[in-house]
């Protein structure tokens, strides 16, 4: 994507509960997303988007054969509504190179740890699992790696003695629902550049 301050047009892809999903749309960042869509027709995040009068589209990954045509379907959809910036919120699948290559620095995903601890699923039982005394959430680009790109924004949440997984994820939920908002719109604002995996923003 342009690293420069035009107006994007903003996609967000879910598979559940969409609770980021709904903390974009209660944002500044609102008026950007142009569709959401969801890997799963049962998707709860895909509600928000009819109420907030966005184009809720589903795109199930179980009616293509092959990843790769799951993946052009997506992109094609994406295509066709003009998107520059992708939002992965809680979207379950892996996308392949096709995909990557198509939004080459345009991808965000929000990841409940403090990348590179904890990567795939279930980031906030790991951490508890490992015995870190601080875990949090990180907002990073989507390469080709899994949670692997360029890191945009971190936030520590503690790690309390008496946390359980859900606890954790529980508190580190509350900050991903202020760091994806504030992630994606200094995106949007450009004016940010990347050196090697070091991402700097100055607006
Ligand atoms: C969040 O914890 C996010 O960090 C992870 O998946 C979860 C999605 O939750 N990638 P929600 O669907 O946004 O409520």
């Amino acid at each position: 994507m342009e690293n420069t301050p035009v107006p994007k047009n903003v996609a967000v892809l879910i598979s559940g509960r969409g609770s980021n999903l709904r903390a974009l749309i209660a944002s500044e960042v609102r008026p950007a997303i142009r569709v959401v869509i969801s890997n799963r027709a049962d998707a709860a995040g895909l509600d928000a988007a009819r109420d907030a009068g966005i184009e809720a589209l589903v795109i199930q990954h179980r009616d293509f054969a092959r990843r790769e045509a799951f993946d052009h379907a997506l992109v094609e959809a994406l295509r066709e509504r003009g998107i520059a910036l992708v939002c992965l919120a809680g979207f379950m699948r892996l996308l392949g190179p096709t995909f990557c290559a198509a939004f080459p620095n345009a991808i965000l995903n929000i990841h409940p740890s403090l990348l590179p601890a904890f990567p795939g699923v279930d980031a906030q039982r790991q951490a508890i699992e490992h015995g870190v005394k601080v875990s949090g959430v990180t907002v990073h680009f989507v390469d080709a790696g899994l949670d692997a790109g360029p890191i945009i924004l971190q936030r520590p949440v503690p790690v309390l003695e008496t946390d359980t997984a859900a606890s954790l994820a529980e508190r580190i939920l509350v900050e991903e629902h202020r760091a994806y908002p504030e992630a994606v719109r200094m995106v949007l604002a450009g004016g940010w550049h990347i050196d090697g995996r070091r991402f700097t923003a100055t607006r």
